[in-house]
């Protein structure tokens, strides 16, 4: 009965990011055209309501899209209105909504082989396993921080943490104020709490884990990890045309929630010096206080240095008044920007960044060093592997009231672009930028993973 929704001749997967997080839906839109690129045909699947405004740039109209209910067609996690809300919806209807496409699919001639689902819906590998797929699941965050969520999860880790320090396999010994935001706001978020934890609920059952980094990243905890599951370290999932010249005028390559201001930016890039512009970003989630909006505006400025911000639409009456006439010499501010052109641009020379773990990924591919400034959920984990195990930034510290204040922002600004440490800085950026490649390009450690993951689709 399951093999009528098994491919028998095409290799064929269904790729189910968790919805309208841009920080998970590129990677796996990325993974997608890398298993295109090696034959498999990949269906990635969003959410009805998230179809209604999501833009797929896919110039090789390679990837089909698909969508699926979250339980919420009008309004998606707005109409929810709160996390439990959404969350819960989703586990059930979501999984009885897959069910029906695997079984459309099917139907319509084009059965499946596999689900490559995000870490954070583990119900969609008990969906999957019904139906006789391979599954595999995917980690959007770094090797460190789901070792860190697995020890917590397993009870390893206990919490409240009372330790002023945590020691881990493979990783390096960490302050609390290092580690995930979940686990030092212990009690705080339940809801992203639980779903954190129930990402290894199921684990053990996956075919495969597969995670956003690559093996010389992350060496020791993923020949840890390696040891517990079928570990695919397949990163840095950043689009091929940033990787590899022969493609690059091909940049149309994302997942489109906002909408980019790109000329404009290129053009007031255009006219920069080489590595004399801050690139200031936080992601797509990040919601600042006005305080440290205002720190940040002053701060910028008293580095004398150039500096293009992304203030999204929502974080834009935050800004100093009149900061925008005060600094128009110096300064482009933008509500969105294609990122990746961004740090790709000559004119970088500092990415000052809330160290999501895609951009810090982005970054260390294109070579930018980096300041870090991190908010909540991984970031401080990311932040602390820049400054501290990969020499590629350095962190701007908050004071006790959890603000950091414009003189900080200003020295650390003046260390990444022209100071001692600056230098040293560069250097490894260099590095690992080279090493990113290496790791994908044919027969490098993340290329190898993906073939041995293709060759298990293939015969499945
Ligand atoms: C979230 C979490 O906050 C982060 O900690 C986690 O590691 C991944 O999921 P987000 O905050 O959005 O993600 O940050 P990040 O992971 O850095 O992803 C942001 C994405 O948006 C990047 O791919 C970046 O290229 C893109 N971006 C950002 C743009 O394309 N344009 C912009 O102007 C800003």
């Amino acid at each position: 009965m399951e093999e009528e929704y098994k491919s028998k001749k095409d290799a064929h997967v269904l790729i189910l990011p968790f919805p309208g997080l841009l920080g998970h839906m590129n990677p796996m839109l990325q993974l997608a055209r890398r298993l295109v690129s090696k034959g498999i045909k990949a269906t990635l699947v969003t959410t009805i309501f998230l179809s209604k405004s999501v833009t797929l740039s896919d110039p090789t109209g390679s990837i089909c899209l698909e969508t699926i209910s979250d339980g919420f067609d009008q309004g998606g996690f707005a109409q929810a209105g709160s996390d439990e809300i959404y969350l819960s919806t989703f586990t059930s209807v979501g999984s009885q909504s897959l069910a029906n496409l695997i079984k459309k699919l099917g139907e319509t001639g084009q059965p499946l082989v596999a689900i490559i689902y995000d870490a954070f819906l583990p119900w969609a590998l008990d969906v999957a396993k019904q139906f006789g797929l391979l599954t595999a699941v995917f980690f959007t965050q770094s090797c460190a921080v789901n070792s860190i969520y697995y020890h917590m999860s397993k009870g390893l880790l206990k919490l409240p943490i009372e330790e002023p320090n945590v020691s881990l396999p493979g990783l390096p010994v960490l302050k609390v104020s290092e580690l995930p935001s979940l686990l030092y706001h212990y009690g705080s978020f339940p809801a992203l709490f639980d779903m954190v934890v129930a990402q290894f609920s199921n684990i053990d059952e996956a075919d495969w884990v597969l995670v956003n980094s690559f093996h010389h990243l992350e060496k020791e905890v993923i020949d840890w990890m390696s040891g517990i599951w079928k570990l695919g370290a397949i990163g840095p999932t950043i689009p091929s045309m940033f990787l590899d010249k022969r493609l690059e005028n091909n940049k149309d390559y994302g997942i489109g929630l906002f909408k980019p201001d790109t000329r404009t930016c290129m053009n007031w890039l255009n006219s920069k010096p080489n590595g004399s512009v801050v690139y200031v970003s936080f992601g797509s989630l990040a919601v600042l206080g006005a305080e440290q909006m205002a720190e940040i505006a002053w701060g910028l400025k008293a580095s004398n240095c150039y500096f293009l911000w992304v203030v999204r639409e929502s974080e834009e009456p935050k800004l100093p008044e009149n900061f925008k006439e005060e600094i128009r010499e110096k300064c482009l501010i933008v509500g969105w920007c294609n990122q990746l052109e961004v740090l790709e641009h000559a004119s970088l020379g500092c990415f000052f960044t809330h160290c999501g773990h895609n951009s810090v990924i982005e970054a260390m591919c294109l070579g930018v060093p980096m300041l870090g400034m991190p908010q909540v959920h991984d970031q401080a984990t990311n932040a602390k592997y820049v400054e501290d195990v990969w020499g590629i930034g350095i962190r701007a510290l908050a004071d006790e009231k959890g603000i950091v204040g414009r003189e900080i922002i200003k020295e650390c600004i003046n260390e990444v672009m022209e100071g001692e440490k600056g230098k040293e800085i560069k250097k490894n950026a260099i590095k690992w930028k080279n090493l990113a490649r290496e790791a994908v390009d044919q027969g490098g450690s993340s290329d190898q993973k993906i073939d041995d993951f293709v060759a298990q689709l293939l015969c499945a």
